[in-house]
């Protein structure tokens, strides 16, 4: 059986949803120091981070500074035509090698003491050399980060357990059809949220993400198909509702066919499914991909610490070459605007978020309204903590039953 065609008969069978408990999340995933401590070291320190695309540093020479999750890193596509990653640290006193966001050099040239590293990290110039006693230039090579890429997408690991195509697992296959080498980068966008990370993931996942389709005012949808992936990944599969399945031009929610946005260029051999559903796919830990036939959305959520998270909203588009960019476009800025505004829903609704999960009382959150995507999620992310927090603080214990002190 096909992917679609298995997909197609879960979602048609009855829905068995309904009968379950609510889990709950204790509160203490949310506001604890030591938790996000635990995260920082056992999630953000040792999987595989999604920094960006390679059109970004899209020629020899060109590099770009990436400070995402707190730890200074320095992406760079090296005159061998390989994307490196460093950290950003000098190794004479540990400055910054580079300290612009962007650049393009052949070499890299720390402004203190004017150390150069050649852009495969190598120490080649110091000045003064003969003033430094036991000085080894091989020795002070740049330290490297794991970088690895997949379809064009920049992966980086400070800690790598496994090969970027492992962790990937089966996502790589099923997203084959995404013809991601000729995708360009189109809009990039942030907010600052002043909530925990994984109540904006939480907000992210609570509904089908459905960008605006040419042409059509509203996107409803149906039921969902949410499977957890190995990986620790999630898959969610929604078929639009008969309406907007029609006005697409499918002949039922189910019948699924290629598709194209009027008036955009399109993913060439995107798989039906991926253009005929809501599809999103959540690559553990913190990146969201969505899909129209025009264009791939992506939402990172990266923890600045255990109440402020930066949300990141970047749209990819088959390359445009040396046309202008497609951003002007009505169909384009319209998703553009659905796109700020679902950054700007979800500070709204975060607002007060924080502090209510500080209240005493308050021990649980619980998932009623919020999707079962959310609380795969919630278990894949303890799968990496749960040797490390109390058992207590993980998806489903119970509130109030055990406290125990979380290790400092
Ligand atoms: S700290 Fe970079 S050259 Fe001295």
């Amino acid at each position: 059986m096909s992917f679609s065609d298995e997909v197609r008969s879960r979602l048609l069978q009855p829905s068995d949803s309904g009968n379950e408990e609510p889990v709950r999340l204790p509160t203490r995933r949310f506001v604890d120091r030591s938790f996000y401590e635990a995260e920082r070291a056992e999630v953000f320190g040792r999987t595989w981070l999604f920094t960006g695309r390679v059109d970004e540093i899209a020629r020899p020479g060109l590099y770009m500074t990436w400070e995402k999750t707190t730890v200074p890193l320095l992406l760079v596509h090296a005159v061998d035509d390989v994307i490196r990653c460093f950290y950003n640290s000098c190794r004479h006193r540990g400055a910054p090698v580079v300290r612009v966001p962007r650049g393009r050099n052949r070499a890299l040239r720390c402004q203190y003491h004017s150390w150069t590293y050649d852009t495969s990290g190598k120490l080649v110039s110091v000045p003064d050399e003969r003033d430094f006693v036991d000085l080894h230039r091989e020795e002070r090579s740049l330290v490297p980060v794991a970088c690895s890429l997949a379809g064009g997408a920049i992966f980086v690991n400070e800690n790598p357990q496994e090969d970027l195509g492992s962790w990937l697992g089966p996502t790589v296959g099923e997203m084959s059809s995404v013809s991601s080498e000729s995708l360009r980068t189109l809009d990039q966008r942030s907010i600052t949220i002043p909530a925990n990370w994984k109540r904006v993931l939480g907000n992210l996942l609570a509904a089908p993400l459905t960008p605006p389709r040419p042409g059509l005012k509203t996107m409803g949808t149906t039921r969902s198909d949410i499977q957890a992936l190995e990986g620790g990944h999630i898959r969610i599969i929604t078929p639009f509702d008969e309406e907007t399945a029609v006005a697409l031009g499918l002949e039922n929610p189910f019948n699924w066919t290629s598709l194209n946005d009027e008036g955009l260029p399109s993913l060439p051999n995107l798989d039906p499914i991926f253009c005929s559903t809501a599809t999103t796919y959540v690559l553990s830990p913190n990146l969201l991909v969505s899909f129209t036939p025009s264009g791939v959305l992506s939402f990172t959520a990266w923890p600045l610490d255990e109440e402020t998270t930066l949300l990141d909203a970047t749209w990819y588009a088959p390359d445009w070459g040396e046309e202008d960019s497609p951003a002007n476009l009505p169909a384009w800025s319209q998703r553009l605007e659905w796109t700020q505004a679902q950054l700007d829903g979800i500070a709204t609704t975060l607002e007060s978020a924080q502090n209510e999960m500080k209240e005493p009382a308050r021990q649980g959150l619980s998932l009623h309204y919020e999707s079962e995507a959310f609380r795969l999620w919630n278990e894949s992310l303890d799968a990496r903590l749960s040797e490390v927090v109390p058992a207590d603080t993980l998806t489903g214990a119970a509130p109030g039953e055990i406290r125990s002190p979380l290790k400092s």
